[in-house]
Order: structure tokens, then sequence, then C-alpha cells
């Protein structure tokens, strides 16, 4: 396996995942770890990340010195490469200018590193950096180049050590030659093998999951979504019957939710699955509940208070299976902090202490895409694995003001719209989330010769990669139209629809 120890760069994750897309298992620890715990997991490689500081900097984050003389190959990227310069002995300076973006890159030394990079004589890379190597460290030598660089990568390779530094990011789209750079390191300079596959994930998270549980009894809350879902297949595929899994109807889903749950889990893979109908319960609490804070916390607490009812039921019960997928564990590591709280998310964050259960989380080594992938191997169908994120209180956050049953029938039909149309359109899958709005007031219209005073939807369509930032998608105006008519006249209730053309931030992708 390959270490990245990271620096605080935004680009962290994706040179692990550039690692994982040449089947090498890839994993991310903060820079902050010691020597003995970096050795404990036997990297047979270590990428150092980018990252904010400056290496001359008072508190500027360091590895142990040591690291360099374990024989292990490493690859500094950016901040890496500075760091390689100032703990080996050369100079980092403060560049005249920042260096951002493009740049022409020409290759000075293809024996390993750049085999086949840069071919046609330069390549094209993405800098961003703000300090460069004013001189090399001792035992260094530069293998390639670029206008503004003399030394835009540099290399030693001794036995003892084998070190090589990169001052642009090959992890990025915008180093297109960039993954071959990364699979050279992998495979040419660390010796890996490309092994790590879904198949043989599966067999690893089976064999652990069944010897971390033994005889007991696991249950699962199964949301329909894409990583509870998967988790919960994964689970049932190690220990089959000793899993059961919860699902809450609150009332607040999608057409058809509840069913397309009841076929692939129950049906289909013959999952110990109950179904608990708890609409009256969640409606009753969420009557005239106008603050969507407010309206989270019930539907949290709602949730907890059933699933426990529910679980006590069964005797045995020691685990709970969660979604919990890489990046929410890396960024609890990071050192960076955590950020402020914009919205309460509901999850079932309060359940394994409150239960005294412990956690089986088997796909906390897992990105959302590798996550589908797996969904598919374990056979899900579409339906499941590519769905839209959905929030976990539902469509009471898309009813703005008070949630009643009426109101949530003219969104859902509102909303079954807006997907079906994305969908025939092809962009279901480009689109990170469309859905529909019930906005709190109404506005006049005319139908026939008659004056309406009715609701408007609101349609919200974003594009994103984590939905921590989101751009409102630019939908063609055809579907735009065909979605408007198709809702005007068909849902009883709704005269006017409108477009929201707001990005995250400052908006958030959810209204409430
Ligand atoms: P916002 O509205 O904060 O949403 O921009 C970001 C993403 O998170 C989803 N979301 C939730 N997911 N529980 C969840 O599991 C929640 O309480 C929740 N609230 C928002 C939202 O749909 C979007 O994908």
């Amino acid at each position: 396996r390959i270490l990245v120890l990271d620096f605080g760069s935004q680009y962290t994750q994706l040179i692990a995942r550039r690692i994982r897309e040449a089947q090498v298992y890839s994993q991310i620890l903060p820079c902050t770890v010691p020597l003995a715990t970096i050795l404990a997991y036997r990297p047979q490689g270590i990428v150092l990340s980018g990252g904010p500081s400056s290496v001359y900097e008072k508190k500027a984050p360091s590895v142990p010195k040591d690291l360099f003389d374990q024989g292990i190959p490493i690859l500094g990227i950016c901040y890496g490469m500075q760091l390689v310069t100032h703990l080996s002995g050369g100079d980092v300076v403060k560049a005249p200018h920042r260096e951002y973006g493009r740049a022409e890159l020409v290759i000075d030394d293809r024996s390993d590193l750049f085999k086949g990079v840069g071919e046609g004589g330069s390549t094209v890379v993405w800098m961003s950096h703000g300090d460069r190597i004013e001189r090399m460290p001792p035992g260094f030598r530069s293998i390639a180049h670029t206008g503004n660089s003399p030394v835009a990568a540099m290399k030693r390779d001794d036995h003892k050590r084998r070190l090589y530094c990169l001052q642009f990011h090959p992890e990025v789209a915008h180093t297109p030659e960039g993954s071959t750079i990364l699979r050279n390191f992998v495979y040419e300079i660390c010796g890996c093998k490309p092994t790590w596959t879904m198949q043989s994930y599966v067999d690893t998270a089976v064999k652990q999951i069944r010897d971390q549980v033994g005889k007991d009894r696991v249950i699962c809350a199964l949301s329909g979504g894409v990583d509870s879902s998967v988790a919960a297949a994964l689970t049932h595929r190690a220990i089959g019957d000793q899993l059961t899994c919860l699902f809450v109807d609150n009332g607040v889903l999608r057409v058809g939710e509840r069913d397309q749950v009841q076929k692939t889990f129950a049906s289909q893979l013959h999952l110990n699955l109950r179904i608990l109908d708890r609409t009256n319960q969640f409606l009753d609490r969420l009557k005239n509940v106008i603050d969507p804070e407010r309206k989270r916390k019930i539907i949290g607490r709602q949730f907890i208070a059933h699933f426990e009812e529910e679980s006590k039921k069964l005797k045995g019960v020691k685990y709970l299976v969660q979604g919990t997928l890489y990046p929410d564990v890396i960024e609890s590591v990071s050192f960076r902090g955590p950020s402020a709280t914009i919205k309460t998310h509901h999850n079932v964050g309060g359940l394994p202490a409150r239960m005294r259960l412990k956690l089986i989380e088997p796909l906390r080594e897992l990105f959302k895409d590798e996550v589908r992938v797996l969904g598919k191997e374990l056979g899900l169908p579409d339906e499941i694995v590519w769905r839209q994120p959905f929030p976990g209180p539902g469509l009471a956050i898309r009813v703005l003001g008070s949630v009643t049953k009426e109101r949530l029938a003219i969104l859902r039909a509102a909303e079954t719209i807006v997907e079906q149309e994305i969908r025939a359109a092809g962009l279901y899958r480009d689109i990170w989330q469309a859905f529909a709005v019930l906005l709190p007031i109404r506005t006049v219209g005319v139908m026939g010769d008659q004056r309406t005073y009715e609701n408007v939807i609101a349609i919200r369509a974003v594009t994103s990669l984590d939905g921590m930032t989101a751009d409102w998608a630019k939908i063609p105006n055809d579907v735009l139209g065909r979605m408007s008519n198709r809702i005007i006249n068909e849902v009883k209730g709704v005269n006017r629809v409108v477009y929201d053309i707001s990005s995250k931030p400052p908006s958030t992708i959810e209204w409430e």
C-alpha cells in the first residue's frame, strides 16, 4: 500500500483516488502522525501532499526527519517538495510571483518517474505555489523544468534514499499526464502491483466483518440511499441472517422509495428487513412547525426513538452498521479543525452510544464513486446505486413552512415530474441533485378565463463533486420548459414554477 501524508492541501484526497484508480490501495494520514505509526502500515511508498504553509514559517508542519532514511520511496508534491528540500539541506525561497495554473513541462529524464510522459517534447502541468526551490539539496538532480522553474521536478535515487519531488500537481485533471506519473511512481519506483479491485475489497471486508461479529446480531438503519444500501448489502453478504435492517417510513419520503427498498432488499436479496410505518407519528410532531432547525431536530429525535424501540425487540444485538465514507473519516483527522454548523444533519450519530452498540463501518475506506462500483458488484440495481443524495429530514425541508399531508402530496407530484424529465433528458447522472421545493406563498395566475391564487414550485438542480460547494445546473431551456408546463398542468394547486439560480456558497443546496 501507499500512504499519503496530508499537509492540508485541498487536493490530498485526489492523490489517494488517483493511486486507487491504478488499483493500488492508498490511505491518507495526517502529517502529524509519529514515525512508528507510519512504519506500522508497512507502506511500499509515501506521498507528501501539498499544503498552504511555507516551510520557513515557525510552525510549519513537517515529518519525522528519519522518515527519509527508511528505504521507502517518497514522492513530495508542491509543499512536499519544499519540505524535502528544506529538511535535506537545500533552500526554499518565496517566489517573486506566485505561479498559478498551466505550465509547459519539459522532461529531462524519462528513466522512471516520467517514463512515457511528454514524449511530444513537453507536457501540460498544473502549478499552484508561492515558494520555489532556490538551491537543490546535495545529491539531488533536476529531472524536468518549465520556463519559470529550472527545477520543476527533481530526484535523489540511491539505495538508501529514493526521493522524488514535483513542483506541480500530478493529481488534478489539469495535468493530463498526471495519472501516468503517479502510476510510474507506484509501479516502477515502489514496485506495487495492480491488485486492488472491488472483488478483492469485498473478500477482505467480508472476512473482517465475520471476524469482528462472530455469532452476535447486527442491526442497520436502511434509508435506501447509496451508502446505507451498500453497507447493508455488504454486511448481509458476510453474515446473512445475523443482520436485521430497519427501514423507518417517516412520512416525508419520495414516491416509490419504500417500495424500492422492499423490492430490492426483501424480495431480491432476501435480507431480514423490517419496515416501520411511522408516518402519523412524524407528521403529528411536525404539525405547525416552521423553523427548519426544529424540523430537523424533531425528525432526528423521532427516528432514534422508533429505531430504539424496535431494536429492543431483537435479542442479543451488539453491532450497528453505518455507511460512513472515507471523506468523513479523513475530515475528522484533518488538522485544520471542524467547520461551523450550518445545518444540523440528521444521521444515526447518537444511536451507538445510547444503545451501547459497537460500530461496523464497512465503507470507511471508500470514496463515493467506489461505493457505487461496490454496489454494482454486490448486485444492487442502478436505481439504488445511482440514486442522487437525499437528505435525512426528507421532504419536510422541501415543503417550506408547515408540513401537511396535502402539501406533501403537491410536492411529491412535482418532484416526480422533475425527476422524470431529468432522466428523460439523460441528465440524471451528471447532476448532483435535481428536485422540487414547495414555497410557502401563493401567487396570482390565470387559467382558462379564471383567476387563480395558488402555490409556487421552485426547481433546484445543482452540479457538485461532494455537496460542499455547488453550482446551479445549466439545464437546457426546453427541459426546464417541459418541467414547468407539466407541473402547472398536472399538479393541482400549482400555478407558477421558478428556477433557482444560486450557487453554494452563499446559498445551500436544500432551501432549509
Ligand atoms: P446543503 O443544503 O447543506 O446540503 O447545501 C448539502 C448536501 O447534504 C444533503 N443534506 C443532508 N443529508 N442529512 C443528510 O444525510 C441531512 O440532514 C441533510 N441535509 C442536507 C443535501 O441534500 C445535499 O446533498
